[in-house]
C-alpha cells in the first residue's frame, strides 16, 4: 500500500496557488488511499525565515491551514491531518539525518539561496529547512509526495538522504516520488512577476479564503497579453495570465470562448476578467462558507488536529524507534 505525506507552511493565508498545485491532490489522495494519506501544517518550518515568522501570530495561521485544508475538502475522519510541531519525532530524525547531509548540498538548495539572499543574517535553521523536510517524508515511510512544481529538488534530496541511510544502517526508507497536480504546475501570481508565491506577499496572490471584492480588485488591474494595447488589438490567450486562471476555474464552453475571444478581439480584457470571476466565485464561495462554519466552531478544529497527531505519532514512534537502534544508539 503506497503512503502519502505533505505539508503546507503556515506562512500566510493559502493561494491558489496551493490549492490547485497541491491542496487538492491531498484531497483526491485521501480518497485513495485514506489514513496512508498523512498531512501536516508545518510549523516547525515556517520559523526558520524571520522575514515570515511572527511568533504572535504563528497559532493563529496555524489554526487557519487547517480551517482552509478542512474547507477544501479534506476530511479528518478519513485522512491523518496534524500540526508538526505536535509530534517531536520529526525534529528527532531531522537530526540523525543533519549528520549525513553535506552543507554545499543544503547551500545549493535554489529556495534557500532566494530566501537567503533577502536577508542579512541567514540562520542556520532556513539552511536545514530541506533537512527538516526529508525527516517528514521518511518518518512515515512515505513513497508519495503531493506538490508543486517548486519543490523538486527537495524531493531529490530526500531521495538522495534516504539511499544514504539505506546504505550507511541497512534498508528502511523508500524513495519517495513527487506527484504533480497536471495544471497547475506552477501557477503564475497575478502581479505577473512569475510565481504566485506567499513569500512575495499579498500583492502576488489570490486567497482561497479572500473576499471576492478584493479578489477581484487585483484581478481588475493584473497585467494582460501585452499585445492588447487597444481593445480591438488580438492577442494570445496562452501568454496572458488570466487565459491561465480560466483553465483553473471555467468550465469548457467558457475557455473556448474567451480563448477565441482574445484571438479574434472579439472580448475584451475587463469582459474576460468578468468571466473569469465568475468562475472564482462559484469555486471559492461554497469553500469560504464552510471555513465560516469550521472557524465558528474551534473545538471541533482543535479535536480533529490532537486526533490527527495521535494517528501520526502512533505511525512515527516505531519508525523513530528503528531508526535509533539501526543508527547505533543505546537502548535501556
Ligand atoms: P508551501 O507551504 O510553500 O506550499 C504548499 C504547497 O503548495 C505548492 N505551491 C504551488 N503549486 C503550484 N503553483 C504555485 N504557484 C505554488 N506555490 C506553492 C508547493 O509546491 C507546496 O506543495 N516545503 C514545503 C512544505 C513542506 C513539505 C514537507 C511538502 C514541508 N515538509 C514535506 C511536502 C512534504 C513548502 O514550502 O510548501
Amino acid at each position: 500500500m503506497p503512503r502519502v505525506f505533505s505539508g503546507i507552511q503556515p506562512t500566510g493565508d493559502p493561494h491558489i496557488g496551493n490549492y490547485f498545485g497541491a491542496m487538492r491532490n491531498y484531497v483526491r489522495l485521501g480518497e485513495e488511499y485514506g489514513k496512508n494519506s498523512i498531512y501536516c501544517v508545518v510549523d516547525l518550518h515556517a520559523i526558520t525565515n524571520p522575514a515570515a515568522y511572527d511568533p504572535k501570530t504563528l497559532a493563529q495561521r496555524t489554526f487557519e491551514m487547517a480551517v482552509a485544508n478542512f474547507a477544501a475538502g479534506l476530511d479528518p475522519e478519513k485522512v491523518v491531518f496534524f500540526v508538526q510541531s505536535q509530534v517531536p519525532e520529526h525534529q528527532e530524525l531531522s537530526w540523525v539525518f543533519t549528520a549525513l547531509t553535506p552543507v554545499g548540498e543544503l547551500e545549493r538548495m535554489t529556495q534557500y539561496k532566494d530566501k537567503a539572499e533577502q536577508l542579512e543574517s541567514i540562520p542556520a535553521g532556513l539552511l536545514m529547512y530541506p533537512v527538516l523536510m526529508a525527516a517528514d517524508i521518511l518518518l512515515y515511510k512515505a513513497d508519495t509526495v503531493p506538490v508543486g512544481e517548486d519543490q523538486t529538488q527537495h524531493i531529490e534530496l530526500t531521495r538522495a538522504l534516504a539511499r544514504k541511510f539505506n546504505h550507511a544502517y541497512g534498508e528502511t526508507f523508500p524513495e519517495p516520488k513527487a506527484v504533480y497536480a497536471r495544471d497547475a504546475l506552477r501557477i503564475p501570481g497575478v502581479d505577473g512577476q512569475g510565481k504566485m508565491s506567499k513569500s512575495k506577499g499579498e500583492s502576488s496572490t489570490i486567497g482561497i479564503l479572500e473576499p471576492l471584492d478584493s479578489i477581484w480588485q487585483k484581478l481588475r488591474v493584473a497585467p494582460t497579453d501585452p499585445a492588447r494595447v487597444r481593445r480591438s488589438d488580438p492577442g494570445d490567450p496562452d501568454k496572458c495570465l488570466i487565459g491561465d486562471y480560466h483553465k483553473l476555474f471555467s468550465d469548457l464552453p467558457t475557455i473556448e470562448t474567451v480563448y477565441e475571444g482574445c484571438r479574434t478581439a472579439g472580448i475584451g480584457c475587463v469582459d474576460c476578467k468578468k468571466m473569469l470571476m465568475q468562475g472564482i466565485t462559484r469555486e471559492l464561495t461554497p469553500l469560504q462558507e464552510r471555513a465560516e462554519g469550521l472557524r465558528a466552531n474551534p473545538d471541533w478544529v482543535r479535536d480533529a488536529l490532537a486526533t490527527g497527531a495521535r494517528q501520526a505519532r502512533e505511525i512515527a514512534r516505531p519508525v523513530m524507534e528503528e531508526v535509533r537502534e539501526k543508527a547505533g544508539f543505546l537502548k535501556l
